[in-house]
C-alpha cells in the first residue's frame, strides 16, 4: 500500500525569528536557501542553539517562516490554510525527537495508532497497521506496554512506529539518539536507515555525532541560523 511520496523540498530565503521586531528578537534562521530531492538522506550538524530544531520545523510544517518560503514540490505551502497543512505535515511528515515525547497514559500500540485518529483513519485500520508497525521495529511482544514499561532503545522504536503510522514521505528525526546509549543508539540508527531505505523517503537527521552524520550521503552544517556547510559524498 502506498503512503505518501517525498516532495521535492525547497526553502527559499528562510527566516524565522522570534519575537520579531521586539529587542529581545532571536534569529533563529537568517536566510536558509536549501534543495532536497525525493529520497535524499540528510545530516545536519551544528552547535547548540544554531538554528537546527527550528530548520526541521519549518520544513516540516510544525513552524512558518517569519519571512521567505518553503516549497513542496514547487508549490509554496505559505499559500495553503492552516488545515491544509496540518493536513500534509499529518500525512506527508514523520517526527522522530530525541524525548521520544510517547503519551504516558496511552499503550506503545496506542501511541502508534495516534497519528492515524487524527486522520480518521478508522478502527480497524489503524489496529492493523500499528500492529504491522510494532512488528516491523520488533515490539509485537511490547504493544500493550505503557512508555514507563519500555526501556529508552524500545521507546525510541515505538516513536519510529509511530513516525512511519501515516506512511509520510518525509522522516524527520531531531537528535533521536541523544538519550541512548551507544548499543541502543546503533540499533535506533539501523532501524531508522532501513525504515527510510524500504520506503524510499526522505531523511533529514540532525545530530551531534559524527559517526551518526557519517551514514547520511548529504552533510549540512550550520552555525547562527545559516547553512555554513553543505556536501555530498559522490
Ligand atoms: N519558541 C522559541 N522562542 C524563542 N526562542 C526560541 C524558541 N525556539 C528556539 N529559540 C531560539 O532559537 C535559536 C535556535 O534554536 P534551535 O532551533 O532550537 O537550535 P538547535 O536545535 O540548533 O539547538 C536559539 O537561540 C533558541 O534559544
Ligand atoms: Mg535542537
Amino acid at each position: 500500500m502506498s503512503g505518501s511520496r517525498s516532495p521535492h523540498l525547497e526553502l527559499r530565503q528562510v527566516e524565522r525569528f522570534y519575537h520579531a521586531g521586539r529587542p529581545e528578537e532571536v534569529r533563529a534562521l537568517r536566510g536558509i536557501d536549501l534543495d532536497i530531492p525525493p529520497g535524499e538522506f540528510v545530516s545536519v550538524e551544528g552547535p547548540s542553539g544554531c538554528g537546527k530544531t527550528t530548520l526541521l520545523n519549518v520544513v516540516g510544517l510544525l513552524d512558518s517562516p517569519t519571512a521567505g518560503e518553503v516549497r513542496w514540490d514547487g508549490r509554496p505551502v505559505g499559500q495553503r490554510t492552516d488545515r491544509e497543512r496540518a493536513r500534509m505535515r499529518l500525512q506527508g511528515v514523520g517526527f522522530i525527537f530525541q524525548r521520544f515525547y510517547l503519551l504516558p497514559t496511552l499503550t506503545a500500540r496506542e501511541n502508534v495508532e495516534l497519528p492515524m485518529r487524527a486522520l480518521s483513519v478508522p478502527r480497524a485500520e489503524r489496529s492493523r497497521r500499528a500492529a504491522e508497525l510494532l512488528d516491523e521495529v520488533g515490539l509485537s511482544s511490547r504493544a500493550d506496554a505503557f512508555p514507563h514499561q519500555l526501556s529508552g532503545g524500545e521507546e525510541q522504536r515505538v516513536a519510529v512506529a509511530r513516525a512511519l503510522a501515516n506512511r509520510p514521505g518525509i522522516l524527520l528525526a531531531d537528535e533521536p539518539t541523544g538519550e541512548l546509549d551507544s548499543a541502543n543508539a546503533e540499533a535506533a540508527l539501523d532501524l531508522i536507515e532501513r525504515v527510510r531505505r524500504d520506503r524510499d523517503a526522505t531523511l533529514i537527521l540532525v545530530t551531534h555525532n559524527p559517526d551518526v552524520a557519517r551514514r547520511a550521503r548529504r552533510h549540512l552544517a550550520m552555525r547562527d541560523g545559516r547553512i555554513s556547510a553543505d556536501q555530498r559524498e559522490a
